[in-house]
């Protein structure tokens, strides 16, 4: 018998998924074979997100690892593709009014994650609910 080799095209297949399927998440509605996508969690802030939908479904893994190579190695902070950025826009409330974790059953990363399998560990060090700040509670 010959070994089966099982990864070749894996990770591009479920990039390309996404790429389809990000189209119907925006739409909230069925992929074409009637799978049912995750309903993601609308954006509490910002007209737009960082990058254009298309870039930022596909790349954002990029951009997260390289302004995390910036920060911790070079130094650098910015804030356009800060993680604390995609958690201030992204978090959402419980009904009584609490921050949910980002990365809990359903929340924005992880229903989409869920999805595709993926599993990342950043949030045992970095904070999952936005940073409050001055105007909490005024909106
Ligand atoms: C072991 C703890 C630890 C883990 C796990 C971790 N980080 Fe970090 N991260 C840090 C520390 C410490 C800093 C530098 C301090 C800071 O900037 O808050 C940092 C900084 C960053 C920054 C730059 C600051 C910002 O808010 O944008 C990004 C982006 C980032 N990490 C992304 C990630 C991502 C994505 C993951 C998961 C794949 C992750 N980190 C996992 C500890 C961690
Ligand atoms: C200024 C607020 C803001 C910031 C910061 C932000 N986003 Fe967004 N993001 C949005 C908005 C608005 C949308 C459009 C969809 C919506 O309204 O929920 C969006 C859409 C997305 C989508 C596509 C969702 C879909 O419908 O398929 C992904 C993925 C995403 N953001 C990830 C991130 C990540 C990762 C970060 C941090 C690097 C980030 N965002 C930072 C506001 C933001
Ligand atoms: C529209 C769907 C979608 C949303 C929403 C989403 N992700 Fe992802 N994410 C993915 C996909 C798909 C992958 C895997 C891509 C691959 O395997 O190369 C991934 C991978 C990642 C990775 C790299 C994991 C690894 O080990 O390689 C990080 C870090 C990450 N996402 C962070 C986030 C954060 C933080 C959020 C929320 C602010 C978020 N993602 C929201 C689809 C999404």
């Amino acid at each position: 018998m010959v070994p089966r080799r099982r990864h070749t095209g894996h990770r591009a297949a479920i990039v390309l998924m996404l790429a389809v399927a990000g189209i119907a998440f925006g739409a909230g509605v069925r992929a074409a074979d009637g799978v049912p996508l995750p309903a993601l969690v609308k954006a509490i802030r910002g007209a737009a997100c960082v990058e254009p939908l298309p870039v930022i479904r596909r790349e954002h893994m990029t951009f997260l690892m390289h302004q995390r190579d910036d920060t911790v190695h070079e130094g650098i902070r910015t804030t356009r593709h800060s993680l604390a950025g995609c958690i201030d826009c992204h978090a959402a409330k419980d009904a009584a009014g609490q921050w949910v974790r980002i990365d809990a059953p359903g929340q924005f990363c992880a229903s989409c994650h869920a999805y595709v399998s993926v599993k990342i560990d950043c949030f045992g060090c970095h904070a999952a609910v936005p940073a409050v700040a001055f105007g909490e509670g005024a909106e």
